[in-house]
């Protein structure tokens, strides 16, 4: 595969950026597209639109390389006549009926039908190149309910009879390929993922997939970017249906797991046990595992909230009573509100009191505010008629635009001071590294510190002066 393989990604959000800056480091030449056309006039200036640690580096890497350019989706028909993998990863945000959106990956889909029907493709080019792979592979990167792929290959028929196809077949394969990558670690886990996962009914769309992902699942790539995991990346194969369920199986079961220690955790509050031991003491089991196991507010973001809810309304589509799911939901919305009960259990009433918002960000190392649990306290506190004051390294300014009656403070001492009760919404580093004394002589009485990611230490908060209230800590 001398010189890698000519890719295309439509959509430049995280997972389009990180997965076309990731193909173009381990040495394809990738086009990233996008509507956006004031997004890409950023990228092409060196500007990044999002916040993502190590993303900007890689990027600037692969188009100092030649490897990685940008462009408007007007330019898709060139990109798609010219590339051997084109990638669909535009967003499929949550329509009214809880259920996934496809209307992007739809317009997608159809431009490339479109494209391939416009530009037939040159035979005799394609035998000078023959490394190129032909029919065109199509990989649904987005989010979408089982079922889309077919839907995909559809809709790319459809574009191809749009512009006069002649009702011959585009040339073009359909692959699911689910992304598993966090924001906040989106170059890591794109370049040592815990697996690749493929979909397809076609044999030769999964080898174009294996030789195009080669480099990742050798670990062969150069990298400063070590330590990493010597052992190979396993290339899981399946079938279309089957790639799309493992994507909202694998995030509706984090959120479960977190959604259990979080019912655990409240069950720890009332039995006097400490959670964060029994997330050690369960951890440890190989069955378990030790990850995402934090009780706390509960899970935000833009994938589990809007995935949990697509599953669930497949399962309406099918008369399913999906009970588990639903507990899911149902947990994590009552922990936020126990924010405000926590709050007024010390504080009693909240009207004229200040209360400071310690990270806004729906976690740490992102400056992602969707379905962020910053918002929804700060609203509900405001409507309660207390004076909220936030701090986040970097999300701030958005939150103050997302939520005007919200003061947003330069540092974290700032937001503390003279407030009568702190909350950790988002576990920062440097929240996790507050000097608690400090806070401590900064606020007013009664000085609450609702730990809202159990990310602090109790005794020392104690110590600091600080009436400490965390989540299922006895
Ligand atoms: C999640 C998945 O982890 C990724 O594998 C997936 O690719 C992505 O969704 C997606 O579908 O695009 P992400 O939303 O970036 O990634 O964030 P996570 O690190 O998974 O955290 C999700 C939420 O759970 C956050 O609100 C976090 O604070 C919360 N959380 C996480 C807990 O409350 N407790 C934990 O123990 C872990």
């Amino acid at each position: 595969m001398s010189g890698g393989f000519e890719v295309g990604v439509v959509g430049a959000g995280y997972v389009g950026l990180a997965t076309g800056a990731c193909l173009a480091h381990v040495g394809h030449r990738v086009t990233c597209l996008d509507r956006d056309e004031e997004r890409v006039a950023r990228l092409e200036g060196g500007r990044m639109p999002l916040y993502e640690p190590g993303l900007g580096g890689l990027v600037a890497r692969g188009v100092r390389g030649g490897r990685l350019a940008f462009a408007a989706s007007g330019d898709l028909p060139e990109v798609a006549r010219k590339s051997d993998v084109v990638f669909i990863a535009v967003d499929t945000p949550q329509g009214e009926d809880g259920s996934a959106d496809l209307s992007n990956v739809a317009e997608v889909a159809r431009g490339i039908g479109r494209a391939l029907a416009q530009a037939p493709l040159d035979k005799a080019a394609l035998d000078e190149a023959p490394l190129q792979a032909r029919p065109l592979v199509v990989v649904n990167k987005s989010t979408v309910p089982v079922g889309s792929g077919d839907y995909v290959s559809m809709l790319v028929r459809d574009g191809a009879d749009e512009v006069g196809g002649g009702g011959e077949e585009p040339g073009f394969l359909v692959v699911s390929n689910p992304e598993f990558l966090r924001e906040g670690s989106a170059v890591y886990d794109s370049l040592f993922p815990d697996r690749i996962v493929v979909g397809t009914e076609s044999r030769e769309a999964l080898e174009v997939l294996r030789a195009l992902y080669r480099p990742i699942i050798e670990q062969s790539f150069p990298t400063d970017l070590d330590p990493r995991p010597k052992v190979a990346v396993p290339f899981v194969t399946t079938d279309l249906a089957s790639a799309e369920m493992i994507k909202y199986a694998a995030n509706a079961f984090l959120a479960t797991k977190i959604s259990f220690m979080n019912e655990i955790s409240n069950l720890c509050e009332l039995v006097g046990a400490d959670v964060t031991e029994v997330a050690t003491g369960i951890g440890l089991d190989g069955r378990i595992g030790a990850r995402f196991l934090n009780a706390g507010i509960g899970w935000g973001g833009s994938c589990f909230p809007k995935d949990v809810s697509a599953l669930r309304a497949v399962a309406r589509e099918y008369d399913y009573e999906s009970v588990l799911l639903d507990a899911t939901v149902d947990v994590n919305e009552k922990q936020r509100k126990q924010v405000i009960s926590k709050l007024q259990r010390d504080l009693h009433t909240l009207k004229g009191k200040r209360v400071a918002l310690l990270g806004l960000a729906f976690k740490p190392n992102t400056d992602d505010l969707r379905g962020a649990p910053s918002l929804e306290i700060a609203r509900s506190l405001d409507s309660l008629g207390a004076r909220v004051v936030g701090y986040d390294p970097v999300a701030g300014k958005a939150a103050a635009r997302r939520l005007p009656t919200l003061r947003v403070a330069f540092d974290p001492y700032e937001a503390l001071g003279g407030a009568h009760a702190a909350v950790v919404v988002t576990e920062w580093g440097e929240i996790r590294s507050l000097d608690l004394g400090r806070a401590a002589d900064l606020m007013q009485e009664p000085k609450v510190l609702v730990d809202g990611r159990n990310a602090l230490d109790p005794e020392a908060a104690r110590a600091g002066g600080l009436l400490y209230r965390g989540f299922g800590r006895g």
